[in-house]
This record gives C-alpha cells, sequence and structure tokens, in this order.
C-alpha cells in the first residue's frame, strides 16, 4: 500500500521538508488519502489518479496565493467500469477530497440516472435536469449509465436535451460542480464517440478493473471487520473457494457479490445459533462465521454446467 504523499517524490527524507508535502499534510488531505488506502481494496491506478489530482488542486491554490492564475481546472471524471468495482465509492470520497481543498463548497454526491434527469413528456426536462443540478451544485453530480441519456434510436428522443444542458452547465459552472458520468468501458466509448461535446469536457477517464480472487478475499474482510464478524480459518478457505466459482457465474458483480454472499451468510449464520440445541452466545459464537454457513449456498451443490440455467432465474439466491 502507499502512503499518502506527494507523487514521485525522489526520496522521502527530503520530502518532510517539501514546501508542497507540507502544504499537502496541512490542508488535512492525507487523511482522507491515508484512508482511501485503508479503505479500499486494491484499486492501485485509481488511487493514484485521485493523488495526481489532488496535487494539481494544491499546487493550484500555492499558485493562487502568488497570484498565478490558470483559471480553475476542468475536473468532469468518467468511471468506467463493470458493476461492483468500486465506482460509487470512490465518488463519494472524491466529492470529500475536492471539499477539503476547496475546490467545491459543500461536498455532497448526488447520485442519479437517466429517470431522474429526463422527463416522459415534451417541456418535462428540463425543469427536472435543472433541479437536479441545483441541488448538486457545490459537490459532485454522479450520473450512473450515462450513456442511457442517448438514445439515437429514438428520434426525438429527451435525453438529448438534458444532455445539452449538462454541457453548459459543466462548462460554465466548473469551479463549483463536478459531474462524473459512470458506466460500462464499452458503452462509455461509444457514447463518448457520438457525443463529441461531452467527450471534450471530461478531463479524467478513471477505469475501474475487476477484482482479483484475492482482493475479494481481503474485501470480504474487511467488510466482516467494519461488521464485527470474522471467518474462522475453515470458512477462509471456504470462501475462497465459494469466491472462484461465484465468478464464473452469470451477474457475478465484483465486490457487491461479496457483500451479498456475506449477508447471506450472516442469515445462516443466526438461523444455525436458534437451531443448535449447543449453542452458546459468547462473544466468539456471536461473531465468528464457519464453514457450514458458507458451505449451505446453492454454489457449492450445483453440479457444474448442468444447473446453469437454473442458476440464471435465481441470481439473487448464490
Ligand atoms: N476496493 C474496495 N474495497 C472495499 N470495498 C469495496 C471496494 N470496492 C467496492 N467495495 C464495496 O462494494 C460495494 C459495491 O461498490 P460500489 O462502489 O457500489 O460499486 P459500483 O458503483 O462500481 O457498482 C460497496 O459496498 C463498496 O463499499
Ligand atoms: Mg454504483
Amino acid at each position: 500500500m502507499h502512503t499518502p504523499d506527494i507523487p514521485d517524490t525522489p526520496d522521502s527524507s527530503s520530502s518532510t521538508a517539501n514546501p508542497f508535502a507540507l502544504a499537502l499534510a496541512s490542508s488535512g488531505i492525507c487523511e482522507l488519502l491515508a484512508q482511501l488506502d485503508r479503505e479500499l481494496i486494491g484499486l492501485a491506478p485509481v488511487k493514484q489518479r485521485i493523488r495526481d489530482i489532488a496535487a494539481l488542486l494544491l499546487v493550484d491554490k500555492l499558485r493562487a496565493e502568488r497570484g498565478f492564475t490558470a483559471g480553475a481546472p476542468s475536473l468532469h471524471m468518467c468511471f468506467s467500469g463493470n458493476p461492483g468495482t468500486g465506482k460509487t465509492t470512490v465518488a463519494l470520497r472524491m466529492a470529500a477530497i475536492l471539499h477539503r481543498l476547496g475546490y467545491v463548497r459543500k461536498g455532497h454526491l448526488v447520485a442519479v440516472t437517466r429517470d431522474d434527469l429526463v422527463g416522459q413528456y415534451i417541456g418535462h426536462t428540463a425543469p427536472k435536469t435543472k433541479e437536479v443540478l441545483k441541488k448538486a451544485m457545490g459537490g459532485v453530480l454522479f450520473i450512473d449509465e450515462a450513456y442511457y441519456l442517448y438514445r439515437p434510436e429514438n428520434e426525438r428522443d429527451y435525453g438529448q436535451e438534458a444532455i445539452e444542458i449538462l454541457l453548459q452547465v459543466m462548462e460554465n459552472n466548473r469551479d463549483d460542480l463536478v459531474v462524473i458520468l459512470a458506466g460500462y468501458k464499452d458503452r462509455m466509448d461509444q457514447f463518448f464517440a457520438s457525443n463529441p461535446g461531452m467527450s471534450s469536457r471530461i478531463a479524467h477517464h478513471i477505469d475501474f478493473p475487476d477484482y482479483g480472487v484475492n482482493e475479494l478475499a481481503q474485501i470480504a474482510d474487511l467488510m466482516l471487520e467494519t461488521m464485527q464478524y470474522r471467518f474462522d480459518d475453515e470458512a477462509s478457505l471456504v470462501f475462497s473457494d465459494y469466491l472462484q466459482r461465484r465468478m464464473q457465474q452469470p451477474h457475478f458483480a465484483n465486490a457487491r457479490s461479496v457483500r451479498n454472499a456475506l449477508d447471506r451468510a450472516r442469515l445462516r449464520h443466526a438461523s444455525r445459533l436458534m437451531q443448535d440445541p449447543l449453542s452458546v452466545a459468547d462473544d466468539t459464537s456471536l461473531t465468528t462465521i464457519t464453514a457450514p454457513d458458507l458451505l449451505a449456498s446453492r454454489i457449492f451443490s450445483d453440479t457444474g454446467q448442468t444447473a446453469s440455467g437454473k442458476e440464471k432465474t435465481s441470481c439473487a439466491q448464490h
């Protein structure tokens, strides 16, 4: 894991005297960056981009104090990646960091999809979009699955109207509103190809890769720790096996699938404690998820390919 620091500092002994590192420390941003490192597993390239942006804003602030102005940098972003890769979570952190650096006034996140911006009837879209923008001003507007705004197959689609209003505000209010567009990478690329105006206003494209099995296991441990549960040794091994199987299944959604699996394990853990006549209500039993709590998952009773058709219709039950 990286310690938060000015990127590319040649050696750590000089970094303590580095005036930029000192400014970074006094901005309180170090704490947020350290928290990001601690509480989010993996995502090294994403974390690096966030550190780069923080450095840019800080240097910008120091420049402004001496009268050098370049205008507010454009910070609109695109977060592309599969479901459950941490896009919404990182957007929330980004909002807090931008606020701490004084880029936005409030630092809140407003998360929307097409339906929050686009109306069903003529004349409904502009007021809807403007209302959302008003709410998001001073913070981050996060538009999930942003490509649904653009539906070329419908000749008179109101999504275009929302896009045009967004473009205007992204240009005129960029010192107080950051727009983050999120969604699958290939669809975002298509969306930008057909909306060059939007593409040219997005300064940062950040890819969220799928997690590997070890990262997913670490994410599970972190989630359990925050919920004050733990796996015993056998459960840890079984959960690795679970992950390898679950990753091959349809509708696998990275860290979100981990969270869902843990929720189901908690249900089974509770039922086991209720049903076992030998249960004791001590700290260990109340906090420990054991192998049977995981092995009861239908994923372990599936006999590979033959069950996959059935699995598809009950994807919430893994
Ligand atoms: N790198 C990570 N470390 C720890 N938890 C994570 C990580 N990435 C995602 N999560 C957790 O997984 C869940 C889904 O993440 P989310 O940000 O909603 O993904 P997305 O918006 O890409 O679909 C959330 O509960 C989040 O806290
Ligand atoms: Mg999301």
